[in-house]
């Protein structure tokens, strides 16, 4: 008999989920009730035996920026608290779960998604692929000089800093696909003084005037003589002067600050020396959820002949609706997909992970091509996926 189920957990799960949570993620460290809000439950699916809790996988909502998305953002799920007990590993059900979260993704028309993984080639066998790359950068605080700039920055109190840095934020933001909109954006956990420690906000107000154009955060760390920038938004030569002149006063009490950059601008086009360490990896892991809904939501690129079409063949083992071959093309300024009635060879065949990387816009599809990822048939269908799916810089600076 099978006594196996696959549910959406309710308020009254929340004891034994914590325990699972508390051992998959926190080293059995016991965890405060707070953690989970009042609506805990309704973004996570968990498989149940004998009524025992076996695994979990959670979806959370979040909408992220799209340079070429016709709204602006695009509706994304964000896979997070990924687990098995220890007992019921091995026999398939965070499988089960994730198949089950595409669906669930699918309907609720979050057309992509993204996750951080513990292992990249798990996922990738459920076509979440690498996407972007990001920069973890050491400075050398004393190697900073001072600026004009830095006079005009000031310490903005917290609890009012949402509200002021909104608009910084999301000027920098319009850049990056994937970045997490001013809405989404995770202000409380990043403003928080939390693991005993104060976050510094401050703010670059050019001429001493009342509205901000780039702002840093800053924690120190404990015990060390380093510290984190958890934050750094600049998008103007001045912005960043004006940050790097409060660094080098940092500098009087930290040899180190890291802080997490964009690849695209290059961060040394600002600063480098040798004592700068810069380590570049991933942004995160992230898919394509439905590549007809998701193509639906861009705009065809300027000067773009309205008709002029692509075929492409797309492999997705664990989100059928994407399995087979679609024609993407353009009407009235808006890209449409729709599943290819003609029964002839495509232009393109790639698989979900290759189109998912194409789509989020790094790496790009002419480096997916160089790099055997793409079988190209028709170079005139090719070059129009190129225009429609442009390279782009991926970026974000929140968790989930
Ligand atoms: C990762 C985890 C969720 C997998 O759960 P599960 O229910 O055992 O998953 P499944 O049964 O669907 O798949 C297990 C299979 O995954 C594969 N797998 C496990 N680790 C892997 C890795 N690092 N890379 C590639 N494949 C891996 C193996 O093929 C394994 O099969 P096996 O029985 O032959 O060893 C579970 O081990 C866990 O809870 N770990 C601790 C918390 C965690 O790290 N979660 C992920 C956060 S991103």
């Amino acid at each position: 008999m099978n006594n196996e189920s696959l549910r959406i957990l309710t308020p009254a799960d929340k004891p034994v989920y914590m325990r699972l949570m508390a051992q998959a993620f926190e080293r059995g460290k016991v965890q405060k009730d707070t953690v989970y809000d009042e609506n805990f439950g309704s973004e996570t699916a968990g498989i149940w035996k004998n009524d025992q809790l076996q695994a979990a996988v959670t979806v959370r909502p979040f909408a992220v920026r799209w340079r070429n998305a016709a709204s602006g953002t695009l509706s994304m799920g964000g896979v997070a608290g990924v687990a098995t007990g220890i007992e019921a590993r091995g026999r398939g059900y965070v499988d089960r779960l994730l198949r089950d979260s595409l669906v669930r993704m699918r309907d609720a028309g979050q057309v992509v998604s993204a996750l951080y993984p513990f292992a990249w080639a798990f996922y990738r066998k459920f076509g979440w692929e690498w996407v972007g790359e990001k920069r973890s950068v050491t400075l050398p605080l004393r190697e900073i000089k001072a600026t004009p700039e830095g006079r005009f920055v000031r310490e903005v109190p917290s609890e009012t800093a949402r509200e002021m840095l909104a608009p910084v934020y999301d000027r920098y933001c319009a850049r990056y696909n994937g970045a997490f909109s001013a809405e989404s954006h995770q202000w409380s956990d990043k403003l928080s003084h939390n693991e005993d420690r104060t976050t510094f906000v401050y703010a670059y107000f050019p001429d001493g005037g009342t509205e901000p154009t780039a702002y840093l955060l800053w924690r120190y760390d404990s015990g060390s003589d380093a510290g984190e920038i958890r934050e750094f938004i600049a998008y103007t030569p001045d912005g960043y002067r004006a940050l790097f002149g409060l660094l080098h006063y940092l500098g009087t009490q930290c040899k180190t600050a890291r802080v997490v950059v964009p690849a695209d601008p290059p961060f040394w086009l600002q600063l480098h020396s040798w004592e700068v360490k810069t380590c570049i990896e991933p942004v995160f892991q992230a898919r394509v959820v439905d590549v007809c809904a998701a193509m639906g939501q861009l705009v065809s690129p300027d000067g773009f002949p309205d008709g002029a079409s692509v075929t492409v063949q797309v492999e997705d083992g664990a989100a059928p609706w994407n399995q087979g071959t679609f024609r993407i093309t353009t009407e009235s300024g808006r890209i449409r997909c729709s599943p290819e009635s003609e029964n002839k060879a495509a232009d393109a065949t790639l698989d979900i992970q290759a189109f998912s990387q194409a789509f989020w816009g790094a790496p790009s599809l002419p480096m997916l091509r160089e790099a055997g990822r793409i079988e190209v048939r028709d170079e005139a269908g090719y070059e129009n996926l190129c225009r429609l799916l442009p390279a782009a810089p991926i970026f974000t600076m929140d968790f989930f």
